[in-house]
């Protein structure tokens, strides 16, 4: 693990406090995710949607998944609620007061607009309502938040370059361009025309790759559409060049243990190999990915996964180090971050 100033260590009865109390970045998590199943039901009595469960807990109830698709196709359901700037609003405010009291200071966004624009809802009414919570959130919740616009890459290409053009008159809403839903069968080559053209503009670039798809998507993630992070990652244990390539050059993995356990990616977070990856010097984050699905917020999966996993708070220190290093701030911003964590860290010697 990379040199960081020596912390005493905590006692394993306060680490759970410290990495509650850690300031830290959120990286990996999709907004419509973060819909909880009261408000769903809520936004679809407001707009006359309606849903195939009888109630929210019934809707709750279904939150068992098999693999990635199966939550996909109810992520997708909660999605056909949402159809006012207000309701885009609403639901990224929500997120960000839930972010604010797991001290997140800074957190970017995921979200598609494919979904939404295949409901009749306009690429304007979504990137307004998301980007006006976002510019809210300093004042009422004491951090900062930014956009990133996530392809949906079970669709074409040539659907991905129509996004991206009815995006464009709304480009300084958002930081980045991302690259998610279905995983196996469409690797990230199959949008390198796309994210070539996303690059020109000046965008960020992320991908999800490897987190159900074998290694070989990381490789195209990193080579073919050069992005600067790579969403979930968690496949590349399995190639010994690939864990080298992705140590030597500190390309940020956003990682994400609950969505992983959901979605069976590991049979148990005993088995998760987040540790076996810091510890091979790479530099992963932690996430919340879907916190509404997949049973909780950034700092649940901050304290399941320590105590499945036996980490110590030299790994606090450097996951919630590597979320703002791995972050799109400016210098300024993320030095002042980076002050708040070790300030932080210091009272808790
Ligand atoms: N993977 C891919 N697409 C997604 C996910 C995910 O975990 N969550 C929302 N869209
Ligand atoms: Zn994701």
């Amino acid at each position: 693990m990379p040199n960081h100033p020596q912390h005493k260590p905590v006692s394993p009865e306060r680490l759970p406090a410290l990495l509650r109390a850690m300031p830290k970045a959120e990286l990996h998590m999709h907004i419509e995710g973060s819909l909880e199943a009261d408000m769903i039901f809520a936004m679809g009595q407001r707009n006359h949607v309606r849903l195939a469960y009888p109630s929210i807990e019934a809707l709750r109830q279904a939150y068992v998944f098999d693999n990635l698709q199966s939550f996909l196709d109810i992520y997708h359901a909660g999605t056909t609620v949402l159809k006012t700037e207000q309701d885009f609003y609403d639901m990224t405010d929500a997120y960000l007061a839930r972010a604010q009291a797991d001290n997140v200071l800074h957190t970017e966004i995921f979200f598609d607009t494919q979904t939404h624009t295949g409901h009749g809802t306009s690429v304007v009414t979504v990137i307004n309502g998301l980007h006006r919570a976002c510019a809210d959130a300093p004042a009422r919740h004491g951090m900062t938040a930014s956009l990133i616009l996530c392809f949906l890459r079970h669709l074409s290409e040539e659907e991905a370059f129509e996004c991206l053009e009815q995006a464009l008159p709304l480009r300084d809403k958002i930081v980045g361009i991302g690259l998610a839903s279905s995983e196996v069968g469409h690797p990230p080559e199959k949008f390198a025309k796309v994210f070539a053209r996303a690059r020109q503009l000046g965008f960020r670039l992320v991908a999800h790759a490897g987190e159900e798809a074998p290694p070989a998507y990381i490789w195209s993630a990193l080579d073919v559409l050069k992005v600067e992070r790579i969403d979930h990652g968690v496949q590349a244990i399995h190639d010994t060049a690939l864990m080298q390539r992705l140590a030597k050059d500190r390309m940020p993995l956003t990682v994400c243990p609950l969505s992983n356990l959901k979605l069976r990616v590991f049979p148990t977070l005993q088995q998760h190999t987040l540790k076996r990856m810091l510890d091979a010097g790479i530099v992963a984050t932690v996430n919340s990915d879907d916190p509404a699905y997949f049973g909780g917020y950034i700092n649940e999966n901050f304290t399941q996964t320590f105590a499945a996993l036996g980490m110590t708070s030299a790994h606090a220190y450097l996951l919630a180090r590597n979320s703002f290093d791995a972050s799109f701030i400016d210098a300024s911003l993320r030095s002042q971050y980076v002050q708040r964590l070790d300030a932080v860290f210091e009272t808790f010697e």
